[in-house]
């Protein structure tokens, strides 16, 4: 977790999460976003999961041993991990009125794990009690340009969620989503084009905030940001 101070505070914070496959630039997009925000005055809490916490770190683990715990243990190793996550840095960030990136929140656990064979309704509901974001960004892409992204330019070998034909599973879940907090960007167009349109997203979405608290309405943020 990496908090930037600023004067501009958000009342009730506001809470955005970056998703899609592996190889879409999330954590690149999320480090674009927490600079432009904290120029413009924000104060912007970064942070991801798996965290680098207790279960965070267990789950990491099990990127190189996979079969060490069954489909349904692993869920829950993700489940306890956000619980501490939301508990100990989400929530109070929130409450402080800072602006909360998250890389991955549980929209990552119905896509992975129900690429896994486990019901996402199912994992759905077992997130059913985690705040939910003010808005998700999906970065999309072809699962194999995810793929030569990772070995090429991060020059990794893909860890075992990043297969292509898990990949491809965990693609076609995203794509099925349908939350009204969801907006879709296609991952694979230049970082700069990418990142104009989180920056464009989010100022709406900042512009919307201030209008619900006032009108004390519930304003939603994509509808918002296609209309
Ligand atoms: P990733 O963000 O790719 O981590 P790193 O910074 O190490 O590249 O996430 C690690 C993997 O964890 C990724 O392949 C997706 C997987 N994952 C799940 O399977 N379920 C979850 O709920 C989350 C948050 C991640």
């Amino acid at each position: 977790m990496v908090k930037q101070q600023g004067p501009k505070l958000v009342k009730g914070g506001m809470f955005i999460v970056f998703e899609g496959i592996d190889g879409t630039g999330k954590s690149t997009q999320l480090h674009l976003l927490a600079e432009s925000l904290h120029r413009l005055g924000y104060a912007v809490v970064s942070t991801r999961e798996p965290t680098d916490g207790p279960y965070g770190r267990k789950i990491r683990e099990l990127f190189v041993d996979r079969g060490a715990v069954s489909h349904d243990e692993e869920l829950e190793l993700f489940i306890a991990d956000r619980q501490q996550h939301v508990q100990e840095v989400i929530l109070p960030a929130l409450a402080d009125g800072c602006i909360v990136l998250c890389d991955r929140y549980y929209l990552s656990t119905v896509a992975y794990q129900g690429a896994n064979g486990l019901d996402p309704d199912f994992i759905m509901g077992r997130n059913k009690d985690f705040p939910a974001p003010d808005l998700a960004i999906i970065l999309e892409m072809d699962p194999a340009q995810g793929i030569h992204r990772i070995r090429n330019q991060r020059n990794e070998h893909p860890n075992s969620f990043e297969e292509e034909s898990n990949l491809r599973k965990v693609a076609a879940i995203f794509a099925a989503m349908q939350h009204a907090y969801i907006l879709r960007i296609n991952g694979s167009d230049t970082i700069d084009n990418v990142h104009g349109k989180v920056l464009e997203a989010v100022k709406k979405g900042l512009a919307a905030k201030t209008i619900g608290a006032k009108e004390n309405l519930k304003v939603n943020l994509v509808n918002l940001l296609t209309s």
